[in-house]
């Protein structure tokens, strides 16, 4: 393996290792010399012989093979690739790699390397969101692993959510990233050079976003507060989609049961001043989505204590019931809009509309400044607040883009790919 980049990837067991084949294929393309190990349970998914033929190498699984460890340590495993890859990384190998654990090949290459580790994990949506696994993947991260994905979906298991292994795509340009090739260079599949290629579906690559999402909690008293059914999800989509095409991202968000992306800065706030001071002190940045669902208005004195329901003078309360007096909250993305020298070059903000979706949204536009508006219908029927679908137009000064109905992350990635088709336009900033 020597003149050649040099990555080491691990197959752990899960449905989604048969992915890895594809993997190595495309990473060959790119000229990417690749020496497999696999685990025991990476060996019920795909064969040794299928990762050997692809990647033209021995395949590596026994800690304790005589053979191996005579032409090739497991130490010497680990250092002679320029990069660790885990892919797919199962929970039961990220546990293992944060507690330091090395009881066969994978875990113990993964503890005696001294060289960059990334890994794409996968695995049910309930395991991906569990404690444990968010410890141990702020761990790692914290150790500087790279992470790629996971991205959400429907699952192996029958279940829908975040825990699909990123795509053989996105792990291949995170691993030309950490390989610092901002371009990749070798030939495709058709014998077509690569090199000068502009970075592999990373066209956000060197621009920066800022994403609002979710909804804000407005406190009334130290107990109750004002709230809204945002669930967060297209807004998190978003920030994910738009990190994954390459923009650095930072996520304000609201309360909300999403875990947090991977890949990105991520904010947290309650309240709708919180979420401009956070997104203010976010800028400059070239691109703005404003996903949140703002509260409109808080309470305009909110008490420090409890409010007794059976009457509180001190606030108002009369017969045992408080009035609530309330004032607006500042609009953001107006303000963002409406900045001087450090506006982003492209704002982006929502309009949920339960009738008129277009004509009410087109108006929001205007009146807020901002680029475009992608309206949705959020009348009861339509399902959209909480649920998993969306149907949008997007309305710029151009017009009306009605796209079909999809799922909010299918609305977030062609969102992501219309900025970044705009910023790449001659026009752009
Ligand atoms: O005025 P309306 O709430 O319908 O506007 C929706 C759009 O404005 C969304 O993009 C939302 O994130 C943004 N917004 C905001 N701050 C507010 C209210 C709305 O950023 N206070």
């Amino acid at each position: 393996m020597t003149g050649e980049t040099r990555v080491l990837l691990i197959v752990a067991g899960g449905i989604a290792a048969y992915k890895a084949l594809e993997l190595i294929r495309r990473l060959r393309e790119h000229a990417v010399k690749v020496r497999c190990i696999l685990t025991a349970s990476g060996a019920e998914f795909v064969t040794p012989l299928s990762l050997s033929a692809l990647s033209e190498d021995k395949v590596y699984g026994e800690l304790f093979s005589l053979t191996d460890e005579a032409e090739m340590g497991h130490i010497q495993l680990s250092r002679n690739a320029e990069l660790l890859v885990v892919a797919p990384a199962t929970a039961n190998l990220i546990a293992k790699m944060a507690t330091g654990q090395a009881d066969d090949l994978a875990s113990t290459a993964l503890l005696a390397t001294d060289k960059e580790v990334l890994i794409a994990p996968a695995m049910n949506v309930r395991m991906w969101e569990h404690p444990a696994t968010r410890a141990n993947i702020e761990t790692l991260r914290s150790r500087g692993v790279r992470v790629v994905g996971p991205n959400e979906g429907d699952m192996a298991c029958g279940e829908f959510g975040f825990g699909r292994m990123a795509e053989p795509d996105e792990i291949v340009t995170a691993i030309l990233e950490a390989l610092g090739r901002t371009r990749p260079s070798g030939n495709d599949s058709n014998g077509t050079p690569l090199t000068g290629r502009p970075s592999a579906g990373r066209p956000l690559t060197g621009r920066s976003a800022l994403v609002t999402s979710g909804p804000t909690h407005e406190a009334i008293d130290p107990v109750r507060y004002i709230a809204n059914r945002s669930s967060g999800r297209q807004g998190h989509a978003i920030a994910q989609a738009l990190a994954a095409l390459g923009a650095r991202t930072t996520l304000v968000t609201g309360p909300t049961e999403l875990r947090d992306p991977a890949n990105m800065d991520v904010i947290h706030i309650e309240s709708a001043e919180e979420m401009l001071a956070a997104c203010e002190g976010a800028l400059p940045v070239d691109i703005a989505v404003c996903a949140a669902a703002v509260a409109d208005w808080r309470a305009a004195t909110p008490s420090d204590r409890k409010i007794k329901k059976t009457g509180d003078a001190a606030y108002g309360a009369a017969e045992g019931v408080p009035r609530l007096e309330l004032t607006a909250n500042p609009d953001i993305l107006a303000r963002l809009s409406q900045r001087g020298n450090d506006r982003p070059a492209l704002v982006v903000g929502f309009a949920a509309e339960t009738e008129n979706v277009i004509l009410q949204a087109t108006e929001k536009r205007l009146r807020k400044r901002c680029d475009w508006i992608v309206a949705n219908d959020v009348s009861a029927q339509s399902g959209t607040f909480g649920g998993s679908d969306n149907s949008v137009h997007v309305i710029d000064e151009q017009g009306v883009d009605s796209w079909e109905r999809m799922s909010k992350s299918d609305v977030a990635r062609r969102l992501a790919e219309r900025i970044a088709d705009h910023l790449e336009s001659p026009a752009a900033p």
